[in-house]
């Protein structure tokens, strides 16, 4: 593959969505004919296998300072297995990072600490020739965040997209120094493939279209990986992104509550049970329940690989600031929320050049 073919990418947590990420580009490259699961088998002529990381950061032993393909197992990590898929070396260590507050209390009983000293994120980025920083560290931890985020957008002067609930795209200020910088940015907090929110919004609008008016609803969320540990200690910034994401499609108030609990013998598996109590036709009561089970790091990845081939989009074309259509559809808090359906009308108009942003 020639060098400019290549989705050059920056990995920030080397946790389940970058093992889903890592594997899952290694089974369609393996699989070369198999494009199911993929919402956009090419984008501007990008195949998902284009993407190759070429820096990666984190903070636990078990991970820093090993080669990525191998880190990726690293405890506590325990995503889905794609079946026969086995990685070679990829050549690229883990570097560690500053910590800040990516491992707080609930995090550091699965995660230890290691002890080496932190590199200097933004050389690193420079040096590595990566063109876009993908940010996958715990949510909550918004000084790590806003960490990566300068070394990116300020210093490398690269892409960024943030996969958690941190406000970095959302944050005027990073707007500004994006466009100052003549990078791209898409965020905040990832819209899984099929998760939660995607069809808690898609149920939301249903009832709108149908005129039923909802009263009350809510969300809850289990799971056995780090991320539902630390979202049941800390998981205020993701509560205010999954209730955002749907309160923001219904024209009037409305009651929304969101639970976070911790399963471990669910490993990587997540549960959402979603509840609506509704009024139809004169007010008469409806009550809607229903259940997704899905492999959450993957859930994430499927639309991590949309997300860098976007980026790479946008920076051949020499496009800056929020990339507001990819953001809209792939993220759960956009700066600007509109209607799923437009959100990717709007992609497919970037994709083909109609739509600037
Ligand atoms: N479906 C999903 O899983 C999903 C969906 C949307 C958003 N997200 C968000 O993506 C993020 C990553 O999720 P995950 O399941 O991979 O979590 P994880 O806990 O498995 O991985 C996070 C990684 O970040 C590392 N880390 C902590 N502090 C760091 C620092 N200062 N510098 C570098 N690395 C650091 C941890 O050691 C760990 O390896 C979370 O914020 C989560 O909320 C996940």
């Amino acid at each position: 593959m020639s060098d400019d073919k290549q989705v050059r990418v920056a990995i920030a947590g080397v946790g389940n969505c970058a093992q889903a990420m890592v594997e899952g580009i290694e089974y369609y490259r393996q699989n070369p004919t198999d494009t199911r699961g993929l919402m956009n088998a090419d984008i501007g002529g990008y195949q998902v296998t284009d993407i190759v990381p070429v820096a990666a950061f984190d903070i636990n032993a078990h991970k820093v300072g090993k080669d990525l393909h191998e880190a990726i197992y690293g405890s506590p990590n325990n995503a889905y297995r794609y079946p026969g898929i086995e990685l070679e070396q990829s050549g690229v260590t883990v570097q560690m990072a500053e910590v800040h507050d990516g491992n707080p209390p609930a995090l550091a009983e699965y995660v230890p600490q290691s002890d080496q000293t932190p590199c200097d994120v933004a050389q690193v980025l420079k040096d590595s020739g990566a063109e876009m920083l993908l940010n996958f560290i715990p949510t909550e931890s918004h000084n790590a965040a806003r960490m990566f985020a300068d070394a990116a957008i300020k210093e490398a002067k690269i892409g960024f997209v943030n996969g958690m609930p941190t406000l970095i795209v959302c944050d005027p200020e990073y707007q500004k120094l994006a466009i100052e910088n003549g990078v791209p940015l898409i965020g905040d907090d990832v819209k899984s493939q099929l998760g939660g929110t995607a069809i808690h919004r898609a149920l939301a609008t249903l009832m709108n279209q149908r005129g039923c008016h909802i009263d009350e609803t809510y969300q809850i969320n289990y799971a056995g990986n780090t991320d539902f540990a630390n979202l049941m200690a800390r998981g205020a910034s993701k509560h205010k992104t999954k209730q955002g994401a749907v309160t923001s499609l219904v024209p009037y108030p409305v009651t929304m509550s969101t639970g976070f609990t911790h399963v471990p013998l669910m490993e990587d598996r997540k549960t959402s049970i979603f509840y609506f109590n509704i009024g139809n036709f004169g007010n008469a009561p409806v009550r809607l329940e229903a259940k997704l089970e899905v492999e959450d790091s993957a859930n994430f990845a499927g639309v991590m690989v949309d997300m860098a081939r976007l980026m790479k989009v946008a920076l051949d074309r020499g496009v800056s600031g929020v990339l507001d259509s990819s953001c809209s559809f792939l993220t759960k808090h956009p700066p600007t929320q509109i209607p799923d359906v437009l959100a990717r009308q709007h992609v497919q108009e970037f994709i083909s050049g109609s739509r600037e942003r």
